[in-house]
């Protein structure tokens, strides 16, 4: 994922070589393109997408920062969207076969040419992506065509955000030594995140959604956690899908959170021991999956830092993390 003797296309190495650098928390090194910093393939992606990416009419985008329970809204979505033709308690669902990578793919680690065949709901003019990439870095045409498309946002707390990260750097096995939690804070505190800084990431998404309510949905990892088959209602009335009586009679909406819930997922075999990329395992997805697990790890100095950064970027703009 980040091999340092990668060659990329001349043109891409040129513009490397020309954006800011700096050592990163999860891969070795990571470039500020348009704002947002970069692992080398991430933003080779990114540039794929701004250049060869034609969104089809209906098309979903989960969005999130990196660690913010992108694989469990994967899941979610993918579970709701499909209920008919799988529903949640049948013994063959994909979910109990497949990761939710294999269903729900990223844009951004896609080639051009893989865009097309993604084929993942039951309407062939409707795609499910996930991706972290900013507002602002996405492609015109999903952006322009925001009236067809429609993006679910899922926000997490940066403290837990952060604890995610940092031992989620540590597991995979990208960098050349582990990364001391001093040093990711520095760098996650300066933005330098996969898609950071993560404040302006879920700020962007954040006026997004107050402004295109139809199109842009706000969700966040602590209410799907406290709430989650009303997030789960609010979610389906939000993509033209609600249930019906007989849906919700049926039980259905307690057998879609339960087939997606941390529980459940980490007992699918192929969660537990397939392999995601170079250097991450699927497993690496799934750790203890809970709120406010921040306490076990940050000082309260860390922790009052990233609060005070928090309440800065966001002042103003109605957004509480
Ligand atoms: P923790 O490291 O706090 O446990 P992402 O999918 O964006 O990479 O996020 C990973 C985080 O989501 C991890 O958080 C992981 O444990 C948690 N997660 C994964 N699946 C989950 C699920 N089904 N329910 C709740 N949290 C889940």
């Amino acid at each position: 994922v980040d091999d340092e003797t990668v060659q990329y296309n001349k043109e891409f190495e040129d513009l490397l070589s020309s954006l800011p650098k700096e050592r990163s928390l999860v891969t070795s090194y990571k470039y500020q393109y348009q704002g947002f910093w970069y692992s080398p393939p991430l933003l080779q992606g990114v540039i794929n997408c701004q250049k060869h990416f034609k969104p089809r009419e209906n098309d979903i985008f989960i969005v999130t920062a990196p660690k913010s329970g992108t694989t469990w809204m994967k899941a979610i979505l993918y579970a709701l969207i499909n209920r008919e033709a799988h529903p949640p308690q049948t013994l063959h669902h994909p979910l109990l076969n497949k990761a939710p990578r294999d269903l729900v793919p990223f844009l951004e680690f896609l080639s051009p040419s893989e865009y097309d065949s993604v084929c993942n709901s039951p309407d062939r003019r409707m795609r499910i992506f996930a991706t972290h990439i900013p507002v602002v870095n996405l492609p015109k045409s999903i952006t322009a065509s925001l009236s067809n498309c429609r993006v679910v946002y899922m926000c997490r707390d940066i403290k837990d955000n952060f604890v995610s990260l940092f031992h989620f750097a540590n597991k995979a096995n990208l960098r050349p030594s582990p990364v001391s939690l001093e040093d990711a804070f520095n760098s996650y505190c300066k933005g330098v995140s996969a898609a950071g800084p993560v404040w302006d990431q879920v700020l962007g998404y954040w006026i997004e959604s107050q402004k295109k309510p139809q199109k842009v949905l706000f969700m966040r990892y602590e209410e799907m956690k406290v709430e989650p088959k009303l997030q789960l209602r609010r979610l389906a009335n939000f993509l033209g899908m609600p249930f019906s009586l007989e849906e919700e009679n049926s039980g259905l909406v307690d057998q879609i959170i339960s087939l997606c819930s941390f529980e459940s997922m980490t007992k699918v075999d192929v969660n537990k021991t397939g392999n995601f990329v170079d250097g991450f395992t699927n497993s690496s997805f799934f750790r203890k999956g809970l709120v406010g697990d921040w306490k076990n790890c940050l000082t309260a100095d860390m922790a009052a830092k990233l609060d005070q950064i928090t309440e800065e970027k966001f002042r103003g703009s109605g957004l509480y993390l």
